[in-house]
């Protein structure tokens, strides 16, 4: 997360703060020598009035900035771009103090707060930290303020900044950063973390810093499921912590870490940050891996082992953290307005790169969202090359002012999707996406809650085209040999029309192999990889057929509580009373219950289930295999924590439903057991709750060995 832009504040404060900035006008401010404002800064020279002028202009274009990134997550600028304007303000403050506003956006730590959630006021304030802008910097701080003294040097998480409150051992709330003063109470979501735990090991009442994030995988697996409608992991887990639905959050693959904690009790003293995650560690909440305690002489070699890391951690960092680690110096030196001295960010470059857009085209999903993208001069960036970039929607193109021509600053965001993030030198006039969709010509639609352009039209021939790729691609039915080129040319030339078309594409096969570019072996190809793709689980089918709503993770829920055939979906959806048996699935909210309703309840989705079931798809959930003797019959487990024999945890799972059980991936009245480990969260409260025996893993070596069952 950008620093600067944890100092911002909320934009719904700008009209109190263009009164202060007239007010002060009206005072006709005096010329400030930089020399007495204690910077030299080298590029200010301008008078009063013109500093004024930009000050203002400043404080309005970073509240509106802020807006966008913390409240809309939607941010129309690069993080680069943003500190830059920052940082301009805060050297005109410090040059021009008469004509700071007292409620500059450089003064306050910012808001996201969100009308929907019950508001919160902090035990202690949350706040910032400074940024250092190169190595240099860095070092010139280490210098002042103790090149001796240990540094703890941590991955700064690319997440949602959030509060965990435990009173005595028990989470009694989970609040964003909001002001810094009163943040939204989100403990509901916070509850669906799994890593979080509700309760923990000692009564302890501890307020925990952390960062809520989403590995870079589990953001693909998820972005890919929901149509690919985030831009990163950071917006989609920001935005993940203010759902209004928890069952929705719960979906979402989101995780922690922590990074600093405070005790309030006197029991608990420390001398230092290091003893505090330790106590932290041991209270099971995970903690930024690789942290090192290092000397200020020694951070540039220590840095430079995190950044040859960078790519391999998996998870979003924009950066690191330095933060002293004695607290009594810490105590001494003390904090700015907004963030303590005794630490800094620092943020890696950005990897950006100019080049110049030749073209704008737009692609139209399969679920008719339009995203227009700029074709540019290929550059290579973060070890690709890149030829195209998005430029997300509308809004975006008018607020950065892009068209053709123009040279812009492409970036790759959060290292996956490239996307145009600045403009250097303007373009043809400003681009306009077409009112029409640009495949099949249809009004575009625009929808709630979303800046986004859908085509509504289902038939259109992009959207059709984009859900045949979307059902063969590798995660879903991983049909060898048909990729986007070749789905096009099936359809184009109207081989296919639909994913059912695909299974009858053997008996087309000798005009097929006449084609340009698909000679007998590659036809071969194609056709075994549809002939095999027969064999893929059912839980496949099911999320391959671009249901609203019925990707992976919902496919595998709905199987997992015994909707094991697309019958049973069918029927259970079709029921007078359908929401009721399926909301009580955890994780599947009303949200969900309504597109399954909506799906299957279409003719079209009911014949193209029949033609599918007719071309030998597989529709049933494939029996388990099962040993002779059944110890678990008709036993629904659960598991959580972490396990000495069981590595990964599944291990044990799959004895379970071997010897007869039934394994779930979140506890219901259902569930008879819960087998938990170390770290086990809020599963093994919820167990409690609801009364399911919680079986350690001691206990469970004991009932395989009591029925011979050897791993
Ligand atoms: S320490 C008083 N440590 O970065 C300062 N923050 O730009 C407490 N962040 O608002 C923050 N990783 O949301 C700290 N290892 C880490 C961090 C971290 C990410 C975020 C945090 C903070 C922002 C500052």
């Amino acid at each position: 997360m950008p620093k600067a832009k944890d100092s911002k504040s909320k934009a719904k404060g700008a009209p109190a703060a263009k009164k202060t900035a007239k007010k002060k006008s009206e005072k006709k401010p005096e010329a400030v020598s930089l020399e007495r404002a204690g910077t030299v800064n080298d590029k200010i020279d301008l008078s009063p009035s013109e500093a004024e002028k930009e000050i203002r202009a400043l404080e309005k274009e970073i509240r509106h900035h802020q807006y966008q990134y913390y409240v809309k997550n939607l941010p129309t600028i690069s993080d680069l771009k943003f500190d830059q304007m920052f940082r301009r303000l805060q050297d005109l403050e410090k040059a021009f103090p008469d004509l700071m506003d007292p409620a500059s956006p450089t003064l306050s730590v910012g808001s996201d707060l969100d009308k929907d959630f019950q508001k919160f006021t902090h035990r202690l304030p949350v706040l910032s930290l400074e940024n250092t802008y190169s190595e240099e910097e860095l070092l010139d701080w280490i210098q002042k303020t103790d090149p001796e003294a240990l540094y703890s040097l941590e991955w700064k998480i690319d997440g949602a900044s959030i509060m965990l409150y435990y009173e005595n051992g028990i989470l009694s709330n989970g609040v964003t950063r909001g002001t810094g003063g009163v943040g939204d109470d989100v403990t509901d979501n916070i509850r669906t973390i799994r890593s979080i735990p509700l309760r923990l090991e000692e009564s302890v009442t501890v307020y925990l810093r952390g960062e809520v994030y989403m590995t870079y995988k589990d953001f693909e697996d998820f972005n890919e499921s929901s149509e690919g409608r985030y831009a990163n992991p950071r917006n989609l887990s920001s935005g993940s912590l203010k759902q209004k639905n928890s069952s929705d959050v719960a979906k979402r693959p989101l995780r922690i870490f922590t990074y600093d904690a405070f005790f309030p009790e006197a029991k608990v003293r420390f001398q230092t940050h290091s003893e505090i995650m330790k106590k932290v560690e041991e209270l099971k909440f995970p903690v930024p891996p690789d942290t090192v305690l290092v000397k200020g002489t020694q951070i540039s070699e220590a840095i430079r082992k995190f950044k040859k890391k960078k790519e391999s951690v998996g998870f979003p960092t924009d950066g690191l953290v330095v933060k002293l680690n004695d607290l009594s110096t810490r105590q001494a030196l003390g904090y700015t307005s907004h963030s303590p001295r005794w630490a800094r960010a620092f943020k890696f470059d950005a990897m950006m790169k100019e080049s110049k857009i030749v073209g704008i085209d737009y692609a139209v999903g399969r679920t008719g969202k339009i995203t227009p993208r700029a074709e540019i001069e290929p550059i290579s960036l973060a070890g690709t090359t890149v030829t195209f970039a998005t430029l997300h929607n509308q809004d975006y193109i008018n607020e950065l002012g892009i068209g053709i021509g123009a040279i812009v600053r492409v970036s790759k965001r959060g290292e996956i999707i490239p996307a145009v993030e600045e403009v250097v030198t303007p373009g043809e006039k400003v681009f306009q996406i077409p009112r029409s969709c640009p495949s099949c010509g249809t009004k575009t639609e625009k929808r709630e809650d979303s800046v986004d352009a859908f085509c509504p039209n289902p038939d259109c021939p992009d959207r059709v085209k984009n859900g045949i790729i979307f059902f063969s691609s590798r995660k879903q039915m991983d049909i060898e040999g048909l990729g986007e080129k070749q789905v096009e040319f099936l359809y184009d030339k109207k081989y296919i029309k639909d994913i059912a078309d695909l299974y009858e594409l053997q008996k087309k096969k000798d005009s097929l192999m006449e084609e340009e570019g698909f000679g007998e072996k590659s036809v071969s190809i194609i056709l075994n990889g549809i002939e095999n793709s027969k064999k893929k689980d059912f839980k496949f089918v099911l999320s391959s057929l671009g249901l609203r709503e019925v990707g992976p993770k919902v496919s595998e829920l709905l199987i997992e509580h015994g909707y094991e055939s697309m019958d049973s979906i069918i029927k259970a959806v079709q029921k007078e009373n359908s929401a009721e048996s399926l909301m009580e699935i955890p994780g599947i909210g009303p949200s969900t219950v309504a597109a399954l309703v909506e799906s299957f309840t279409d003719k079209k989705v009911i014949k193209l289930v029949e033609r599918l079931k007719s071309a030998g798809l597989k529709m049933k959930a494939d029996p388990i295999q099962k040993a002779d003797k059944q110890p678990f019959l008709g036993q629904i487990w659960c598991v959580s924590g972490s396990f000495e024999n069981f590595q990964p945890r599944e291990k044990a799972m799959d004895l379970v439903v071997y010897y007869g059980g039934r394994k779930v991936s979140s506890i219901s009245s259902k569930t008879t057991h819960l087998l938990a480990g170390p770290g086990a969260g809020s599963k093994v409260d919820k167990a409690k709750e609801l009364g399911v025996a919680i079986v350690s893993e001691e206990e469970f070596l004991e009932t395989l060995k009591k029925n011979g069952i050897k791993y």
